[in-house]
């Protein structure tokens, strides 16, 4: 498909924050553009705002001071809607309200030409409702920007059920030689990026109400164990509560209350009670003058156990043998066994099955899932109601002996990392299996658009549909309710040992 030419304008809507981010975007990308704002200043002081980016862009050398004049003198505000007329691309971006973008686009279609084509920065209302006000919504698209939009690569392509396909190529073509990554998917709540990291942040939150952990415990967890840039509660924080509770409950609401995407009642009480986070001065945690971030928790240091026994594989943390190897801890193999780590005569230490360390037996341990084992700084560990306490202080000697910190949570099924990971699996092969979006587009949207160490579905490969699914059965016979069980896709790999990506 090929992108717009250059020598077209492109039109923006709305010059707030990702009004004004779109049009800096298509300016240096060499259009002319048209700025237009209902709200009288608002696009002179929009495109006053991109001039002074630019200005600081040329001042610290990243674009040069002949490229800047260029760009500005193609930029211009319009004072009227009807300024818009000869626009080749009108990408709107005005408040978050179905009827108000139903009327603009109604009124802009009596305005540009047939051939012109339209699109919507929505971030969660229906492409195909926005659409719904047009004469010809074939050429209407979502074009999803994140925010800061000259920064971030990704932009969500999105198909209303009415676009036609060449509308769609020509505004992935567009996004791309705009420089941008861009993905395509279909009109469904949340679009690829919203819908699916949904469970990083609830299942955290879910986790505190439990009472397994306290936020700068699984903060760290998923940080330093699970490989994410940020744990989900220093995240929401800066994000705001508002915003982020706003989204869950708009994917929750338009999936008609699927238990997938329940919000969490720990973070709607911080809504209610205006604790929004960074910009409020406190949310989970406090800002300001009276900032005092808790630390994690952190076991006391223990000796490492004088050997142990390995017994059969441990899949995914089959590393761990390794590493215990290079750390001088003598391991004795059986090759036959259920993956277990046995500390001394009768103490097991199991990765984590989704399940209850309790129900599993005698004396056992669990400990949590790694992105990857050696450059992991942390592990959690979950000890059954029956573990000894000299186990757990054998189990935290063990894993300090590799380098780690340890943090010793409630016994919760699926604990940290592992419960959060297979959630985002599930997700990511229910989208894949009701065709929102290719999986190697799901991938690259969740590490460029909410910066996840590995795609979801590289993730599930690489950990086995077979594992995924079994962490998701066991926690679906602990918390019943749908909102665990495995997608049917995942259920279809596994019994068919088939690969997700
Ligand atoms: N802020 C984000 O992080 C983000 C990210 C992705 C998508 N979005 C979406 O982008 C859109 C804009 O968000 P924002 O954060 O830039 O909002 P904003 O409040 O910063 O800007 C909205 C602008 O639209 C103008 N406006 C309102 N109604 C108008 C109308 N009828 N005609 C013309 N102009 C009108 C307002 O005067 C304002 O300047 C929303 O749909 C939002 O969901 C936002």
């Amino acid at each position: 498909m090929i992108a717009l030419d250059r020598t077209h304008t492109v039109a923006v809507i709305g010059a707030g924050t990702m009004g004004q981010g779109i049009a800096q975007v298509a300016l240096v990308a060499g259009h002319r553009v048209r700025l237009y704002d209902a709200a009288p200043g608002s696009a002179e002081r929009g495109a006053a705002a991109i001039a002074a980016r630019l200005a600081r862009l040329a001042e610290k050398g990243r674009m040069d001071a002949a490229e800047r004049d260029a760009a500005l003198a193609r930029l211009a505000p319009a004072a009227a809607l009807g300024e818009l007329a000869g626009a080749a691309l009108v990408i709107e971006a005005i408040i978050e309200d179905l009827p108000a973008k139903q009327r603009l686009f109604a009124e802009l279609e009596d305005v540009v030409d047939d051939t012109c084509l339209l699109a919507t920065n929505t971030s969660s209302l229906s492409v195909t409702a926005v659409a719904g006000a047009l004469r010809r919504p074939g050429r209407f698209v979502g074009l999803h920007f994140f925010n800061p939009a000259p920064l971030l690569p990704l932009v969500e392509v999105v198909s209303a059920a009415t676009t036609d396909e060449d509308a769609a190529g020509t505004a992935y073509a567009t996004a791309a030689a705009w420089g941008k990554s861009p993905v395509r998917c279909t009109d469904t709540p949340g679009f690829i990026v919203n819908r699916i990291a949904r469970p990083f942040y609830a299942e955290a939150f879910r986790l505190h109400e439990e009472a397994a952990a306290d936020p700068a415990t699984i903060d760290a967890v998923l940080r330093e164990c699970g490989g994410f840039a940020m744990g989900p509660f220093e995240l929401t924080d800066l994000i705001g509560h508002d915003v982020n509770e706003a989204v869950t409950r708009s994917v929750w609401e338009s999936f008609f209350h699927d238990p997938k995407f329940t919000p969490s009642l720990a973070q709607r009480r911080l809504v209610e009670s205006g604790l929004l986070g960074r910009k409020s001065g406190r949310g989970w945690f406090r800002y300001g003058d009276e900032e005092d971030r808790p630390l994690p928790a952190a076991a006391a240091p223990a000796p490492a156990p004088e050997r142990v026994t390995v017994l059969g594989d441990l899949g995914p943390a089959a590393e761990l043998v390794a590493l215990m190897e290079e750390a001088g801890i003598p391991v004795d193999h059986e090759e036959d066994g259920p993956g277990a780590i046995l500390l001394g005569d009768d103490d097991w230490l199991f990765l984590t099955n989704g399940g209850y360390a309790t129900e599993r037996g005698d004396s056992v341990i669990h400990f949590d899932l790694a992105l990857d084992y050696r450059a992991a700084t942390r592990t959690a560990l979950a000890p059954g109601d029956t573990a000894r306490p000299d186990a757990v202080r054998a189990a935290a000697g063990l894993f300090q002996a590799l380098g780690k910190q340890v943090s010793v949570i409630e016994d919760v099924p699926g604990m940290i990392v592992a419960r959060t990971v297979a959630m985002l699996v599930d997700l990511a092969a229910d989208a894949v299996s009701k065709s929102v979006a290719s999986p190697a587009d799901i991938d690259t949207a969740m590490r460029l658009g909410v910066n996840y160490p590995l795609g979801p579905l590289e993730w599930g490969d690489r950990l086995g549909a077979r594992w995924v699914c079994e962490v998701l059965t066991e926690l679906h016979d602990s918390c019943p309710g749908g909102r665990y069980a495995p997608s049917p896709l995942l259920r279809r790999r596994t019994a068919a040992d088939g690969k997700l990506f």
